[in-house]
């Protein structure tokens, strides 16, 4: 039988998911392990770079996991681990590093970026990102990797280090991986203040977790950007109320969405009363995901459970993958 394309991902271990993550990323993981071979994993490693102190890496990375559980990431259909776990992929970042350049490297814009906001701690690591990136995909010999806009020039790389692997040694061994988005419906969340995309960088009220309570959820919507208000019949929406209706839209009864669209096109919308349902309508989308969050956090045991057999399964395949590459490159077999 024809094997399922592997589709691999790596998650940031930096700080709660909002509804920005959910709809832009998360959501889509969630239906992908339904239909593929699917790896997720926390980059845990890839955190070393900011030097992260040893409780706050663990402690983020446990919280990670939990928050992605929650939200519909299932152990039992898709391999879930840290990146960490997999002390192989080291070795493979090694071998990657030897053919990769530093003017190529110097190049990415990722990095150009690290480099300009810690201009203290340009460190090599920061520097070879984009090769242990690689070496994470191609451990899993993955076809397919979902990732934003934001990570093309380091999938970008990765093609050119499997490729150059390929023909360095004369061998069709890696499969160079493509960006993968799942269906059409991306959807881009904005934040509450106003412009720009929903993120925590942009400042606290601006985005809304899930494990977030009720009474601060009211808060953070209630004080969201908005004008004076319509002034003319129908007229076009300005950014900071397009924004509440795109989050309207997504956690709302299109009868709700259109009852407001109405009110906003006739000039008698109350932006009062719309946050008001606004926030009621992410609250009842939000509760599950928080509820489930809590109970996961309370349960130990069963977070080390799926530490532990995500990392032996991911560990087994990524094992094969560099069995074989020790062999290519002429190295002993050590395991
Ligand atoms: N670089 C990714 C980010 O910043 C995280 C990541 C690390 C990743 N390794 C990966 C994503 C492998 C996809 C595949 O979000």
């Amino acid at each position: 039988m024809e094997k399922k394309e592997i589709v691999l991902s790596g998650i940031r271990p930096t700080g709660h998911l909002h509804l920005g993550n959910y709809f832009g990323a998360v959501k889509n993981f969630v239906k992908m392990q339904e239909t593929n071979e699917c790896y997720f994993f926390i980059a845990d490693y890839h955190s070393l770079t900011t030097h992260p102190h040893p409780d706050n890496l663990q402690g983020n990375v446990r919280q990670v996991l939990i928050e992605y559980l929650a939200a519909g990431l299932d152990p039992e259909k898709a391999t879930l681990y840290l990146q960490s776990d997999i002390p192989e992929t080291a070795e493979l970042y090694l071998f990657l590093n030897m053919n990769a350049y530093l003017g190529e490297l110097e190049r990415v814009t990722t990095f150009k970026e690290k480099a300009r906001k810690q201009p203290n701690n340009v460190n090599a690591g920061l520097l070879t990102y984009p090769t242990l990136m690689a070496a994470d995909i191609i451990i899993q010999k993955a076809h397919k990797v979902p990732v934003g806009k934001d990570q093309e020039q380091n999938l970008e790389m990765t093609r050119t280090y499997a490729r150059r692997f390929n023909h360095m040694y004369g061998v069709d061994f890696f499969p160079i991986p493509t960006a993968y988005n799942f269906g059409e419906e991306l959807v881009k969340i904005p934040g509450l203040d106003g412009s720009g995309k929903m993120g925590k960088s942009e400042g606290e009220g601006n985005a809304i977790f899930l494990y977030e309570d009720p009474k601060s959820i009211r808060k953070k919507i209630m004080k969201a950007v908005t004008d004076s208000g319509p002034t003319e019949m129908n007229q076009p929406k300005p950014e900071p109320i397009q924004n509440l209706f795109t989050l309207l839209k997504v956690v709302s009864k299109p009868d709700v969405v259109e009852y407001f669209e109405e009110k906003y096109n006739n000039c008698t919308i109350r932006y009062g009363d719309l946050k008001k349902q606004l926030a009621e309508d992410v609250i009842a989308f939000t509760a599950p995901f928080a509820e489930r969050i809590k109970e996961l956090s309370a349960d130990n045991e069963y977070i080390l459970k799926v530490m532990d057999q995500g990392a032996e399964k991911a560990r087994a395949h990524a094992l094969e993958t560099m069995r074989e590459v020790r062999r290519i490159i002429g190295f002993r077999k050590i395991y």
